[in-house]
């Protein structure tokens, strides 16, 4: 991150260092709570997910789908939205859309998109106010077409 400064916004995180103590506390916070109430966690891997259909009113999903576009395939994208849309029975959001090192979003998304509507799941891209990685201030809503409270 020190080296590609250009690829991010110094605001929300005012330079590398600040950035890298935020990231470490939340880590600390993160394996604190563990020790507290393992209970509360769930392991599972994409693209499958050890929970039964229409689970969670929200899923969210993070850094991990689009982030690492050089290591997961079209396929494996495709795949876990469908699972992640398989436990909610509201709505799935996915932030960024931009993979690490690029500005710009996931090159296959439009495709993406129509492939998810073949599996009646109709994805709209949103701007958020948080803007990170430069290009970073989209996010993805996913909603069943057959959920008629969509807007
Ligand atoms: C960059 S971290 C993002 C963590 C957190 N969501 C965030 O935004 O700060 C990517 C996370 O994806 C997890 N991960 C990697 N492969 C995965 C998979 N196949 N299914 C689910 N999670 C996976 C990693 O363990 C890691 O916690």
């Amino acid at each position: 991150m020190r080296s590609h400064q250009h690829l991010y916004k110094w605001t929300f995180f005012a330079d590398p260092e600040q950035h890298r103590l935020q990231r470490r506390h939340a880590a600390e916070r993160f394996a604190a709570h563990t020790r507290h109430d393992l209970s509360r966690y769930v392991a599972g891997r994409l693209p499958r997910l050890p929970f039964p259909d229409n689970d969670f009113d929200l899923v969210l999903s993070s850094h991990l789908l689009f982030s690492y576009a050089r290591d997961f395939d079209y396929d494996f994208h495709r795949r876990a939205l469908i699972e992640l849309m398989r436990v909610t029975h509201g709505e799935l959001r996915v932030f960024p859309l931009v993979p690490i090192g690029a500005v710009s979003r996931y090159p296959r998304l439009d495709a993406l998109l129509a492939d998810l509507r073949t599996h009646a799941i109709d994805g709209r891209i949103i701007d958020v106010d948080y803007e990170f990685q430069v290009g970073g201030n989209e996010m993805l809503v996913c909603r069943s077409i057959t959920d008629r409270s969509a807007p």
